[in-house]
């Protein structure tokens, strides 16, 4: 029997107790041993929970009770959850975590300590919410040299874009109803402005490439400046706008990883990615591409990817499978994004019309006083320098991969 404790009873934590419950008999049966639910953490009181006696407030009760090996991260954040986990792993337990923002800020460091002490580490859940991403990377692919991965990682943000698109629904609208659905982060700032997708562009990127990449030497924009014209000249260009996180590996040896929203060509699936759905392309020596596709967000869609941890930790017991990547300087391992080259859709004020030809562009629209066109394929650094002087309204990336 090992004994499971689920740290935060939000939304995410909820879902993984009552996943567990609603799945237990063959949960058991695929662990190979029994299993059960020992205490959920949690400052806040539920006194109509069915679990409620299963409710603690103080972590000691987990961290002192060897009963316990298994524990579930659902908190979100640094400051506590960080502790809280390391403190697990050093005992010994093992932790999934839904905590992205926790991996992509400590991953390097957690995943020593539970190599060292004999345990799991695992965090299936952090990106692409029901996707499976981190394992298949980490063991179905693990054959190829990855060379660039690139998708829709935040739910939140793609569903947004989608209601804008398709429904005409305003931004704030469009926003409250993904919060209502549980999809936003408490602080939906992270999604909106592209964090929560460089956290998890930081996690698959350190995946990869085997060394940890930090959110702050992550080039990071969002949606928040993405306008009706955006959306409608990627539609006259032949795509949609959709907020990608990519990296991929460079000729010297550097990555390029970097957050940003992009025209997608109708010709690439991800165009079609809509609603709350992620999708992961993955590019390798010997798979050419291969694409995750799922729900990137939710209740039940995350505590899915939570769950199954579980069961792999409890399968795993005491040897410790996973991954490990090295602590890294990114300074000379991160590319700076003014050397990444990329076409780019450009939108300047009419009367700066002359410069389309530096570019040898073509128009897509010239209406309401601005005109815009494609560059073709160059370094950020030489689109700034021939924009130099022009009044630029909207510069967006095209997606290459
Ligand atoms: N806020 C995140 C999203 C939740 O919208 O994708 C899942 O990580």
């Amino acid at each position: 029997m090992a004994k499971i404790a689920v740290l935060g009873f939000g939304v995410v934590g909820s879902g993984t107790v009552e996943l567990f419950y609603r799945n237990k008999e063959s949960i058991i049966k695929k662990a190979g041993k029994d299993l059960d639910i020992k205490y959920i953490l949690d400052i806040r009181d539920f006194p109509d929970s069915p679990y409620a006696d299963k409710l603690v407030k103080d972590i000691n009760v987990i961290l002192n009770d060897d009963e316990v090996t298994l524990v579930a991260e659902c908190m979100g954040g640094v400051k506590f959850a960080y502790g809280f986990v390391k403190d697990c792993l050093l005992k010994g337990k093992s932790v999934a975590t839904s905590n992205k923002e926790l991996v992509a800020q400590k991953g390097a460091e957690l995943l020593a300590i539970a190599k060292e002490k004999g345990c799991n580490f695992f965090f299936e859940a952090s990106v692409g919410g029901a996707i499976p991403i981190i394992r298949p990377m980490h063991q179905c692919l693990a054959a190829n040299e990855i060379t660039a991965v690139a998708g829709i990682l935040n739910g939140t943000t793609n569903f947004i874009l989608t209601k804008m698109i398709e429904e005409n629904m305003k931004f704030s609208d469009a926003l409250s109803m993904a919060q209502k659905l549980g999809y936003a982060e408490a602080d939906p700032t992270a999604d909106v402005e592209g964090l929560d997708a460089c956290r998890k562009i930081c996690i698959l990127s350190s995946l990869a490439f085997g060394k940890h990449v930090y959110p702050d030497n992550v080039h990071t924009e969002g949606i928040s400046a993405i306008t009706p014209r955006d959306i409608a000249d990627a539609e006259k260009w032949g795509g949609a706008v959709k907020l990608i996180g990519a990296v991929r590996k460079l000729d010297n040896n550097k990555i390029m990883p970097y957050v940003a929203p992009h025209f997608v060509c109708r010709e690439n699936l991800i165009s079609s990615v809509n609603d709350v759905f992620n999708a992961v392309m993955v590019s390798g020596d010997a798979i050419d591409k291969a694409m995750f596709y799922g729900r990137g967000a939710g209740k039940f869609p995350t505590a899915s990817a939570v769950v199954a941890d579980i069961i792999d930790m409890a399968k795993a017991d005491k040897t410790s499978i996973s991954q490990v990547w090295e602590d890294a300087d990114n300074s000379t391992f991160v590319e700076k994004i003014e050397n990444n080259e990329t076409e780019m859709y450009v939108r300047v004020k009419s009367s700066d019309k002359a410069v389309i030809e530096k570019f040898g562009a073509e128009i897509i629209s010239d209406e309401n006083g601005e005109v815009s066109f494609v560059t073709p394929c160059l370094s950020e650094k030489e689109i700034e320098e021939k924009l130099t002087g022009v009044e630029v309204v909207s510069k967006i990336r095209i997606l290459a991969m």
